[in-house]
Order: C-alpha cells, then structure tokens, then sequence
C-alpha cells in the first residue's frame, strides 16, 4: 500500500481485518519491520486516541515517531499556487511536504474540515498538498471528509462482536452543541457498504451526509423505526451537509438512551459529551464498545503501517 487515505485503499477489507485480529494476538511480531524507519505524525486539529494509539501502532513495528502540533506549532501554510504571500501566510505547503520528506519515511496528517468552505474542504487541500508535494506515503488521520483509521478500527470492533451472520447495523444522528464535520459517519459509511450487514441511517430532516457516499444506503427518518431489532447502534453527530456546517435543529429527542438502545451494542468514536450524545447509562453499562473501539484503533494504524512499511 503506498498511501491510506480512504477505507478504499485496503483492497479486501474482510482480510485487513483478519490481519489487524493476527497484529492484536501478536502485537510485537513484527517489531524489526519499522527498524531505522520514522513516522511524522502532524496534526492540524486536536487528538487523544489518534495521536497516542497511531503512536503506539509505530513503536509495536520499531519505528522512531515525531510528532508535531502543526495548527499551533507550524508556520501558517500557503496552498495556493502563484500566491504573493505577503499576508499571514509564512510557508508554502510546497516547501513544507518536501521539507517533511526529509525527516521521515512515512507522514501521517490530521487535518479538519473548516465547515464554512465545502469546495475547498471536498479538495481535501491540507491532505492532497501532502499528496502532490511530499514524495512519502501519507497516512490520513481524519481529513475533511474521511476518517479511515477510525473506520477499520470500529470494523474490527463489529467482527469481534458479531454473533450472528447478516447483523442490524444502524448509524444515528445524535445532537451536539457544537457543528461537527462529517469524516467519521463518511468513512462509517463507506465501512457499512463493504459488508455483509443489513445497514440503516437515521437522521432527522435536513442532515442528509453527502448523497454521493450514501447512495444505496437505506435512511428512515424515524430514529424508532430505524432502531428495532439492531445489533449495533453506531452514534455521530454531524453537522448540515447541504446547508454546509450548519446545526440547523438542536434535535435534543435524539439522544442515545439506555431504552432505545434495547439490547443492540452500542458504538462511538469518542470523544463524546454524556448526557447530550448519549446518556451515562449506556457508556456506563456493558452494551458500550466505545473502549475496545479505542483499543483497537491501535491495530487499525498497525494494520496500515504494517502494510507500508512492506512496500517501502
Ligand atoms: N476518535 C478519534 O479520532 O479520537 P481523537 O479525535 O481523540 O483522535
């Protein structure tokens, strides 16, 4: 695999699974792969999960990581090309990815989407300046759009909690006080059409997520409806996709209770606001995956570093 920067790029993902199960039973079987080799984890937006179990991934595999809060720590980036940078902007991501290139074998990005341009978030400008400039493979963190790391991990966590064939799988729309990107519920998404589930969203009106990844998804607006007899309830906020990046009903009667949930599991990405997302009843009891979800994104980035690292 030269770059992950979608769910896509796994090829068969039944078996990036079964690989990632083989990683977690022998975690440091593969622990002279990454010798004399270094990952740049470069973050744009904040993390918890991602930065430490990405790191974590790298040293299982032996590799050397540097880190760095881009956003706050980096020069202002410049995208645009023919720019006359003479405003706040110090360096051009021409310069930077190359430059990257030299301290490192592997680039891994976090890079949010802004919520007010949705041309320039879908161009994934931060990600793809990596892409075009940097002569690395480059790891997407969470970009504009996708959250793939996130994506195989909570496919791990499905595999190892499945006990039927075919299982309910349902992603709900849960409210939030702030406007969220659509990354994670994308890559969800685009998980989902990879199995064999029988997969259901729900939202309320208005919070349709692109229609081009959703296409052939079935949506019911009745979070009821849409919740019975499920397996597995997966909740994210997301913010307006058409009205772009805005919250356009605080949707309150959709939180996630102990009640509705029945007896599904119960799944997030974290981080997540209790009592406004979903109840302390439901993370408190033994319905919630949302620890092994975080657990196994350390054999998700595994996974994929394993797989780069072969290539290099
Ligand atoms: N789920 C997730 O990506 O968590 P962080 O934002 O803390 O990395």
């Amino acid at each position: 695999m030269k770059n992950y920067l979608s769910i896509n790029d796994l090829g068969n993902l039944q078996e990036a699974v079964k690989e990632a199960l083989d990683l977690k039973r022998h975690p440091y079987h593969f622990k002279t792969l990454g010798n004399q080799k270094t990952i740049c984890l470069l973050f744009f937006n904040n993390s918890l999960r991602t930065r430490l179990s990405t790191q974590k991934a790298a040293m299982n595999l032996g590799m050397d990581v540097m880190v760095m809060n881009f956003g706050s720590e980096g020069w202002q980036l410049e995208f645009e090309d023919g720019t006359i940078m003479d405003q706040g902007k110090s360096e051009h991501i021409k310069e930077a990815a190359q430059v990257v290139s030299q301290f490192c074998d592997i680039v891994a990005i976090r890079a949010f989407a802004s919520l007010i341009d949705k041309e320039r978030d879908e161009a994934e400008v931060v990600l793809n300046g990596f892409v075009k400039y940097a002569n690395i493979p480059i790891v997407n963190m969470e970009s504009s759009v996708a959250h793939p790391l996130q994506a195989l991990a909570d496919a791990i966590t499905l595999e190892e909690n499945s006990v039927n064939d075919n299982p309910k799988v349902v992603l709900s729309w849960a409210p939030h006080p702030k406007a969220l990107p659509h990354a994670v519920a994308n890559s969800f998404v685009e998980m989902m059409k990879l199995q064999d589930v029988e997969f259901v969203i729900t939202h309320p009106k208005g919070y349709d997520l692109d229609p081009e990844i959703t296409k052939g998804c079935k949506i019911v607006h009745n979070q009821e409806m849409a919740l019975e007899n499920a397996n597995f309830v997966y909740v994210k906020n997301w913010s307006s996709y058409v009205d772009y990046g805005n919250v356009s009903t605080q949707g309150t009667n959709w939180m996630m209770t102990k009640e509705k949930l029945g007896d599904a599991k119960f799944m997030h990405c974290l981080p997540v606001r209790r009592n406004v997302v979903v109840e302390d009843a439901v993370l408190d009891g033994k319905q919630s995956l949302v620890i092994e979800q975080a657990n196994n994104r350390i054999f998700a980035a595994q996974l994929v570093l394993k797989r780069i690292l072969e290539h290099l």
